[in-house]
């Protein structure tokens, strides 16, 4: 693409301002710019106006495998997992690529420290879960880590600088998810340097097609993967490939198993799992509607009970048909640093524009099946999006120190 093209492009879509300091610049930045326009994908720009989440179906209950039925099923199970991951036939991929905006950090979530009397780095709790799995199994199982191009260089420095905490280097594969633009309110791009317009990561759903860009599903082929979990940086108490969901999503031969944990209560803010038009999807808490909320399974317990904590065993057959463009896009209000006329850059303290995302539980909907798999809420669910209240820092290193987890 030359100059007078990028100029098209951009006019045509009422963003000619992305050239205002085209003057000041350098060759190579201006290049640098015109390869970004080239590249960037713009239409997302105009969702910013009505619904972006499409109209939803008809829902119905989705049974999930309790906590009762997992126990008494556990040798089955476990057996079942242990073998699959000996067979190699299982791989972990860590969602690393977001820019955790909320607990307002400037480097990536992971290497935060959430120690008190040493340094627990976030990498280092997620990485000593999967060694759990990787000891009890004596398999070193292959990890995926998706970061993005805003945060990748520090992230695979900090994880070499800590011999990746016990993990073996040549297990491990990053790879960088794909941006979207950025734009203020009125829906005008913002720019992060005057050679560059404002991109961020484009939703956790962007692991797939990510991966295949650069190359990375030949190794799901070469190595015989057949299930990867994905799963979430921020949840520093799960547990990652453990043999128990991994056999009970292998026995019930679904096309994908989601970890779920009782809901606390009826209309609890969490998304559920359910079937849309019979396919597997997560109803949000806020489309949940009354009759729904009072519905009963056949043991009298309430049947959209069941929220979705970011851990999924997909089955990797699988994956090819799912679509990227029949999944929703959201528009979502961040705070997005910018240049302002002068030149100088500006974090907000607020909210100041959109970010357009695909999120990897609108995965689900594209799949034919799928096993909701019960844990144990104060066990495996310790999301740290905040520094302090709900969902914080604070309620992270309660339920680890309550798990007997020295920091
Ligand atoms: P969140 O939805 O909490 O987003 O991500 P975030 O960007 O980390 O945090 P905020 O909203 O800005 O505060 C849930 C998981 O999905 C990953 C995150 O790294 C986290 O593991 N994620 C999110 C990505 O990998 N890519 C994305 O584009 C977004």
């Amino acid at each position: 693409m030359n100059y007078e093209e990028a100029r098209k492009k951009m006019s045509d879509i009422g963003q000619e301002h992305v050239f205002r300091y085209y003057g000041e610049l350098s060759e190579e930045q201006r290049a640098s710019l015109i390869r970004q326009i080239e590249e960037t994908d713009f239409s997302v720009l105009s969702r910013i106006h009505g619904s972006t989440d499409g109209e939803r179906g008809v829902f119905a209950p989705l049974a999930a495998m309790q906590l009762d039925e997992i126990k008494a099923r556990e040798h089955e199970l476990h057996d079942a997992g242990v073998r699959t991951i000996k067979a190699g036939k299982t791989a972990a991929l860590l969602l690393a690529g977001g820019m955790g905006t909320r607990l307002g950090s400037d480097d990536p979530k992971g290497m935060y420290d959430i120690g008190i009397t040493k340094p627990v780095y976030i990498f280092e709790r997620i990485i000593g879960d999967l060694l759990d799995t990787v000891n009890e199994t004596g398999t070193w199982i292959r990890l995926f880590i998706m970061t993005s191009e805003k945060n990748h260089d520090k992230t695979a420095a900090f994880l070499k600088e800590h011999d990746y905490f016990g993990y073996k280097e040549d297990r491990i594969v990053f790879f960088k998810q794909d941006m979207a633009p950025a734009c203020d309110f009125g829906g005008k791009l913002y720019m992060e340097a005057k050679d560059r317009i404002s991109v961020s990561p484009n939703g956790n759903a962007g692991w797939y097609s990510s991966m295949c860009r650069a190359g990375l599903d030949r190794i799901l082929t070469d190595e015989g993967i057949e299930w990867i979990d994905v799963f979430a940086v921020d949840n520093v108490l799960q547990r990652i490939c453990d043999p128990c969901f991994v056999g009970a999503t292998v026995l019930a031969d679904v096309s994908v198993g989601a970890k779920v944990v009782r809901k606390a209560a009826p209309d609890e803010k969490v998304g559920v799992m359910c079937l849309e038009d019979g396919r597997p999807s997560i109803v949000e808490y806020y489309e949940l509607s009354e009759e729904m909320m009072n519905a009963k399974d056949e043991n009298g317990a309430p049947a959209y009970n069941y929220g979705v904590i970011l851990n999924y065993l997909f089955r990797t057959s699988e994956l090819a048909g799912i679509a990227d463009d029949r999944m929703p896009l959201h528009v979502v209000k961040k705070k997005i640093p910018y240049i302002d006329d002068n030149g100088n850059t500006v974090k907000p303290a607020e909210p100041n524009g959109f970010k357009f995302e695909q999120l990897v539980l609108d995965m689900i909907h594209q799949l034919s099946s799928c096993l909701p798999y019960e844990v144990i809420r104060e066990k495996e669910f310790a999301p740290i999006k905040n520094p302090t209240g709900t969902d914080s820092v604070e309620s992270a290193r309660e339920l680890l120190r309550k798990n007997g987890i020295t920091l």
